[in-house]
C-alpha cells in the first residue's frame, strides 16, 4: 500500500490514545487522560492508570473512528505501543489491539513508544480534517512537526523529556537504526518537576505549576546541583566519561527538599517562587547543555523535541538559544503531538509498512523495560 490507513493505540502511561493516519497524513488524534485521578497522589498510580485505560479504550476508539470518518473495516493495519511503559497499562492497549487484530484479520504492529515520539515528526506539515480545527479545538490546522512528510533529515537527533523519560537519541533510520546516546539514570525530568511541585505544595502535575510560578522568581537566587556534570562523569571529548550524555535528577530533588527544610527550620517564609525558578533553571540548563553537546559530538544537525516537558517555556527558550548558537535546527511539534498519543504510534506503524516491514503477529508480549 502506498498510503496505508493505520490505527495507532497508546496506553503506556496515563493517556489512552487512539490516532489514525493515512501514510504521513494525520487524520485524527484522540486522547483520554486519567491524570486527574492521579492528582491527589502526586503521581501516576499504575493500578488506577490500567483501570482507566480499560474504561476509556472503547469510547476513545469510537470517537477516533468517528472523527476521522472511517470505519474499522477500512483500516489497513493496527499499531500498538508494546513498551517501554507501565506493565499493566501497556497490557490493556496490547490486549485491545490483539483483540481488534484477531477479530478483523488486520495486521498488527508492535511499536516502541520512544521511537514513536520521533515518528510523529514524519507527519505532514499540514493537518488533515480539511484544515479545520478538530471538534475539541485542541488540534489547530497549522504545522505538524515540520520535518517534511516521510523524509527525515539525515543527521537527526531527538530529545525526549516527559514524566516517564529523558533521553537523547540519534536516528539514522526510523525503521531500524535508532541509537540511545544518553538518558536519565534515575528520575525523568518531568517526574522531578512533579516531585518538587509536591514538596512546594503546588499540586499535580507539577510541570505547568512550576513553569508559571518560576516567572515570578529569581533563578539565580539559589544554585541547585546539575547532576552528572563533574569531570569524572563527563570525561573529555577525546575520552568520554561514563555519563557524558546522561542525566540524574534525584540529587536535585533532595537538594530542593533540604533547602525548604532549612528555611522552615529558621522560621523563615519559604521563597517558593525563587526555589521554583532556581530548580527549573537547574533542570533546563543541564538537559539542554548535555543534549546540545551530544548533538555537536555526534554530527546531529536537526533536533526534534518531544515529551510533555516540551511544553515548558524555559526549556523551549534555552533549547532554541543553544541550538541556534550551535547551528542546530530545532523542530518542536505541536503540543498534543509531543505528549503521549496514538497518532505517533500510527505514524510509526505507517512508516514500517511503507518500508515493507512485515507485521509483528499477535504472539508478542508487552515489554515494560523495552530498550
Ligand atoms: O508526555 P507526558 O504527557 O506523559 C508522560 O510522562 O509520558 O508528560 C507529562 C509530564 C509531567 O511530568 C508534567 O509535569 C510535565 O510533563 N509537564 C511539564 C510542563 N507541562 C507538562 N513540565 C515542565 N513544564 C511544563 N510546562
Ligand atoms: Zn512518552
Amino acid at each position: 500500500r502506498q498510503q496505508p490507513l493505520v490505527l495507532g493505540i497508546e496506553s503506556s502511561c496515563d493517556e489512552t490514545g487512539v490516532g489514525i493516519v493515512r501514510g504521513t497524513t494525520l487524520l485524527t488524534n484522540t486522547v483520554s487522560s486519567s491524570m486527574d485521578e492521579h492528582a491527589r497522589f502526586g503521581g501516576v498510580i499504575p493500578e488506577i492508570a490500567s483501570r482507566a485505560h480499560l474504561d476509556a479504550f472503547v469510547p476513545t476508539l469510537q470517537e477516533s473512528l468517528h472523527e476521522a470518518g472511517v470505519t474499522l473495516d477500512e483500516i489497513d493495519a493496527i499499531a500498538v505501543t508494546s513498551g517501554p511503559g507501565l506493565a499493566g497499562a501497556l497490557m490493556v492497549g496490547v490486549c485491545a489491539a490483539k483483540a481488534l487484530a484477531v477479530a478483523t484479520g488486520k495486521p498488527l504492529y508492535a511499536i516502541n513508544h520512544l521511537v514513536a515520539h520521533v515518528g510523529v515528526g514524519l507527519l505532514d506539515g499540514r493537518r488533515a480534517l480539511d484544515g479545520r480545527p478538530s471538534a475539541d479545538g485542541k488540534h489547530d490546522a497549522g504545522a505538524a512537526a515540520g520535518l517534511g512528510a516521510g523524509q527525515l533529515p539525515e543527521n537527526l537527533g531527538a530529545l525526549l523529556v516527559s514524566g516517564g523519560h529523558t533521553e537523547i537519541l540519534r536516528i539514522r533510520s526510523i525503521t531500524d537504526d535508532v541509537e540511545l546516546l544518553g538518558s536519565t539514570i534515575d528520575d525523568a525530568a518531568g517526574e522531578a518537576y512533579d516531585k518538587v511541585a509536591r514538596i512546594l505544595g503546588l499540586g499535580y502535575p507539577g510541570g505547568p505549576a512550576i513553569d508559571k510560578l518560576a516567572r515570578q522568581g529569581n533563578p539565580k537566587s539559589i544554585r541547585f546541583p546539575r547532576g552528572l556534570t563533574q569531570p569524572k562523569y563527563m570525561g573529555t571529548a577525546g575520552e568520554k566519561g561514563p555519563h557524558r550524555y546522561d542525566w540524574s535528577f534525584s540529587g536535585l530533588k533532595t537538594a530542593v527538599a533540604r533547602c525548604v527544610e532549612q528555611f522552615e527550620a529558621r522560621g523563615e517564609e519559604v521563597p517558593v517562587a525563587d526555589i521554583a525558578a532556581a530548580f527549573q533553571e537547574a533542570v533546563v540548563d543541564v538537559v539542554t547543555s548535555k543534549a546540545v553537546l551530544a548533538c555537536k559530538e555526534n554530527g546531529i544537525t536537526d533536533l526534534l523535541l518531544g515529551g510533555g516537558v516540551a511544553a515548558n517555556s524555559r526549556l523551549r527558550e534555552l533549547t532554541g538559544q543553544r541550538c541556534t548558537s550551535a547551528g542546530i535546527r530545532l523542530h518542536v511539534p505541536p503540543l498534543d503531538l509531543c505528549t503521549d498519543n496514538g497518532a505517533m504510534v500510527a505514524a510509526l506503524g505507517a512508516q514500517l509498512i511503507m518500508a515493507g516491514i512485515g507485521p509483528s503477529g499477535v504472539e508478542f508480549a508487552p515489554d515494560s523495560s523495552m530498550p
